[in-house]
């Protein structure tokens, strides 16, 4: 689709028939302002998410012109490697093949789940979870008329055709607890898989219709809980707006998350129902609907670019418990608006709340039309900060503890914004892009790796197969396809300026031998770019990944420089490490031995997963989760194991202009993320885990310390006097950088040397000492928004000043900071 196209679709939408001037004006204008990074997108790349909406609202589905997409039409070869059956396991399932008709009047239920199930898979209440059963089921265009959930299976992407987005229709009578159920109730009203282990699976491009369904029946478009490495992206919810609607767009009760983007509601009691760790939610329009968002618990949540219409509430996160507690943690909320609504935020934190930072909440260049409440006091319907009959921007306003950097100073109310950057912005809002999808290009585009002579049999040594497919893509112009597979490297994969790269179900670049196993000689698996090259590569959908002990892996290696503008990008691009079939870190190779100190070198891989080094520069990541694996994915117990991994993400970018947009670092050694001699960071939300081993072996091993980045525990905790909890890897470390931002930040530790009892509520001895750590000399603007810390005695330390303690910052299990400024 070209530009041009894509305004006219926009003009005629169906809310200007609703609206009368100049109120369509502003819809118009605050829903291209929404969309303007794919019309305006320099290289013409991304349109699906205003594909699907403008396909909703201007012309009407039904009325589209089928349109071909390359997905759908390439050969498709990809494999699962160590499935049990790789010759006859299918990864590609078109659910016409399997008898779905598409036509609007058959019930395509079962052909549906014919296409999901077939092949042995991860079935919800039979299996715990699987590494080597993913499988894309894919619908062409059509309405899918479904009279029960369509219940996904472990590892499952249900992809539409971007061009021509399926519908998937609930008949009156529908019965089931989702369109589509990812993680269906079992008997004894248990979720399946544990919802804090649901990983790797997407929901592309869809509209979930549930208009037929009478609106006083209860009706769910997608129930959800999830985890790393997951997202819905690109969908359009239809529900009931009339009167006592019972319907809602998105359900979610558990889980840690994880990433949703571009997603539009029409109607319905609730559109989004989240309830969740953390989450980063990003571009999502809610029209006619009683309650946009309403959130039931969570520890942390990152709300960007957020439009609200025509609701009575926005975000309700007025959740109190029986006992009057507060049960939402914290939200983040920016870059958004609300037009013709009631109440922006519901909230239910007073001076008195419990805990003490129950309900925090930070709003940032948050722009108000015609809203009665910008922050209603939910208990007394008290206006905390007033709505306004005409239109108004909220710059900064903030609930909960502040830091600045001392603390805690307890704030409601406004205070000065973060200072941004301006090459982190387009047109004053942080720069946003979706992960391509390549939708307006033919199948003669793509270059399939396995067509090129790569196996991705997980036993093949693919490193020049590999390269010579890379290589003549970037010359020719070619979209590197990635069929699903496991692509065994022996030396450095090499991706120049110019490339894309898009997988499959996240096929596995995986790195095995002598090579990548000399601990002070460290190499990269895949390396961008060389030092001084400049360019634009785009890669997602896919994960690199080690075979048995490989001391000195640096997972991915980014040094490409990129123009300003238009910054390279990797979106839900994976490191994986360990407990995986085929890793050979499984807990047959590296269970966990809390009883015992030895440290088996051969379960050390990985000695960092991802360093952007001080030549790369403009760098958009989304939805990126570097993991050490903690537990075995593929044993039915899912049995705890031990592997090392030296560092998480180091950040050394001299230009900067980094964009981290729903990332997650766990279970690296020293640190997860490390930013230094770095400057113009966007980072919303991050989290970390640490290592469930430390201290038993510390943090000082099995990796040596690197002097030049590695944060020095010989210094900040002695020998000889330390406790034996602070030489445990940092969460966050700051190193003479500047404006560093983040929005949202969940940074645990929960174990200590495998118990959880440092974690617990009202523990004693915490897990660890320190978890965010920065540098008071050459630090400047270093702001956090929403700080959720567990298990770690001081929050924040100031080289070795302990600047916030978790004890006075309680909320509803992590300890919490809705504000910090490193500078008063
Ligand atoms: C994007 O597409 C429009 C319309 O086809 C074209 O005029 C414009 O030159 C394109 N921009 C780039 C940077 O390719
Ligand atoms: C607002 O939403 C209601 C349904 O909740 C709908 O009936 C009405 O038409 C909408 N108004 C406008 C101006 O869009
Ligand atoms: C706001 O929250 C309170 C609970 O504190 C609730 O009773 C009220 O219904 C909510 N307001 C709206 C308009 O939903
Ligand atoms: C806030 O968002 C608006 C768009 O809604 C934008 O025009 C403005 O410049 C933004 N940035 C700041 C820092 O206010
Ligand atoms: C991984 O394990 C397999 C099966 O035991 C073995 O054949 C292979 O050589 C091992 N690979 C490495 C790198 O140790
Ligand atoms: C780790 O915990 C185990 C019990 O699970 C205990 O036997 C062992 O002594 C502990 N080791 C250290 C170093 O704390
Ligand atoms: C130490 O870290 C720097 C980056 O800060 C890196 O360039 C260097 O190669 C590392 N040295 C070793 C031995 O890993």
């Amino acid at each position: 689709m070209r530009v041009t196209d894509i305004i006219g679709l926009l003009l005629p939408l169906a809310l200007a028939e609703k609206l009368v001037i100049p109120e369509v004006e502003e819809a118009v204008r605050l829903q291209l302002a929404q969309f303007s990074e794919y019309y305006v997108d320099a290289d013409n790349q991304t349109l699906d998410s205003l594909d699907a909406f403008s396909s909703h609202n201007a012309r009407g589905v039904e009325e589209r012109q089928a349109s071909s997409y390359w997905y759908e039409s390439i050969a498709h070869q990809g494999i699962s490697a160590f499935n049990d059956n790789p010759a006859s396991y299918k990864v590609y399932r078109n659910v016409k093949d399997y008898g779905a008709k598409g036509d609007g009047t058959t019930d395509d239920t079962a052909a549906i789940q014919r296409a999901i199930s077939d092949g042995n898979r991860c079935a919800p209440g039979a299996c715990a979870s699987s590494s080597s059963t993913n499988a894309v089921v894919y619908f062409p265009g059509g309405t899918y008329l479904v009279s029960s959930s369509i219940v996904s299976y472990y590892a499952t992407h249900l992809i539409g055709n971007p061009n021509d987005v399926p519908i998937l229709k609930a008949t009156a009578v529908f019965n089931g607890f989702g369109v589509i159920d990812g993680a269906q109730y079992q008997a004894g009203g248990v979720l399946p898989y544990g919802a804090t282990n649901i990983f790797w699976r997407q929901v592309n491009n869809f509209i979930i219709d549930l208009t037929a369904i009478p609106a006083e029946n209860a009706a769910t478009g997608i129930h959800w809980p999830t985890s790393q490495a997951t997202s819905l992206k690109n969908i359009v919810f239809r529900m009931s707006s009339n009167a006592g609607t019972q319907h809602q767009g998105i359900f979610i009760e558990e889980g840690s998350g994880g990433f949703m983007s571009d997603l539009t509601f029409y109607g319905g009691k609730y559109g989004a129902v989240f309830g969740n760790q953390q989450f980063t939610v990003r571009n999502l329009a809610f029209y006619d609907v009683v309650t946009a968002i309403n959130q039931i618990w969570n520890w942390g949540w990152t709300f960007q670019n957020i439009l609200v219409s025509n609701c009575t509430v926005g975000l309700d996160m007025a959740t109190r418990d029986a006992n009057s507690k507060e049960v939402v943690g914290s939200a983040v909320f920016f870059d958004s608006s609300f037009v013709n609504t009631k109440i922006a935020f519901n909230i239910s934190r007073n001076a008195n709340s419990t805990p003490r930072t129950g309900g925090s909440l930070a709003i940032e260049n948050v722009s108000l039309r015609n809203v009665g409440t910008a922050v209603n006091y939910g208990p007394t319907t008290t206006a905390l900060l007033a709505g306004t009959t005409s239109s108004t921007v909220i710059t900064s306003w903030v609930s909960g503890q502040v830091y600045r950097p001392n603390g805690p100073n307890k704030l409601a109310g406004t205070q000065e914004p973060f200072t941004r950057p301006a090459s982190l912005l387009s047109n004053g809002k942080y720069y946003q892009r979706s992960k391509p999808s390549y939708a307006e290009l033919p199948s003669s585009s793509f270059s399939s790796v396995r067509a090129g002579g790569a196996k991705g049999d997980g036993k093949t040594d693919d490193t020049a197969a590999l390269q010579r497919v890379i290589t003549a893509a970037a010359a020719s112009g070619k979209v590197v396809y990635f069929d699903a597979g496991t692509y065994i490297v022996t030396s450095t994969l090499f991706i120049p300026a110019g490339s894309k790269i898009v997988g499959e179900a996240y096929p596995v670049i995986m790195s095995r031998g002598a090579f990548f196993n000399t601990i002070n000689t460290p190499q990269p698996v895949v390396r961008i770019g060389n030092p001084g090259q400049s360019g634009i590569v785009e890669w997602s959908d896919m994960m690199v990944s080690t075979q048995g002990a490989q001391a000195g892996a640096i997972m991915i290696q980014w040094n490409l420089a990129s123009p300003s503008g238009t910054p390279s990008g990797m979106w839900d691009v994976h490191t994986r490490i360990g407990g995986t079939k085929g890793s050979n870190l499984s807990y047959a190779d590296c269970p966990a031995t809390p009883s015992s100190t030895v440290i088996n070198n051969n379960c050390r891989s990985g000695n960092i997963a991802m360093h952007i080094t001080p030549s790369a520069n403009n760098l958009y990541l989304e939805n990126v989760w570097l993991w050490t694996a903690d537990h075995d994915v593929d044993d039915p117990q899912l049995r705890q194991i031990t592997v090392y991994t030296g560092r998480g993400l180091l950040v050394e970018s001299q230009l900067g202009n980094i964009w981290l947009v729903g990332t997650s670092v766990e279970h690296h050694v020293r640190y997860q993320y490390l930013f230094r001699n770095t400057q113009n960071v966007y980072a919303g939300q991050i989290q970390t885990e640490t290592p469930y081993y430390q201290p038993n072996p510390s943090a000082r091993s099995p990796f040596p310390l690197n002097t030049t980045s590695d944060p020095n525990f010989d210094v900040s905790c002695p020998k000889a006097t330390a406790a034996a909890n602070c030489a445990e890897a940092w969460g966050l470390v700051v190193k003479a950088s500047k404006n560093v931002l983040v929005y949202g930040a969940g940074l645990y530790s929960f174990f200590s040397n495998y118990s959880t009892a440092c974690s617990a509520a009202g523990a004693s001895t915490l897990c660890q000492q320190g978890m965010v750590l920065y540098d008071a000399a050459a630090t400047s603007n270093f702001r956090i928004y929403g700080l959720n810390t567990v298990g770690a005695y001081g929050m924040i330390y100031k080289d070795t000043v302990r600047m916030a303690t978790y004890d006075y910052n309680i909320n509803v299990f992590p300890s919490s900071i809705i504000s910090f400024n490193n500078a008063v």
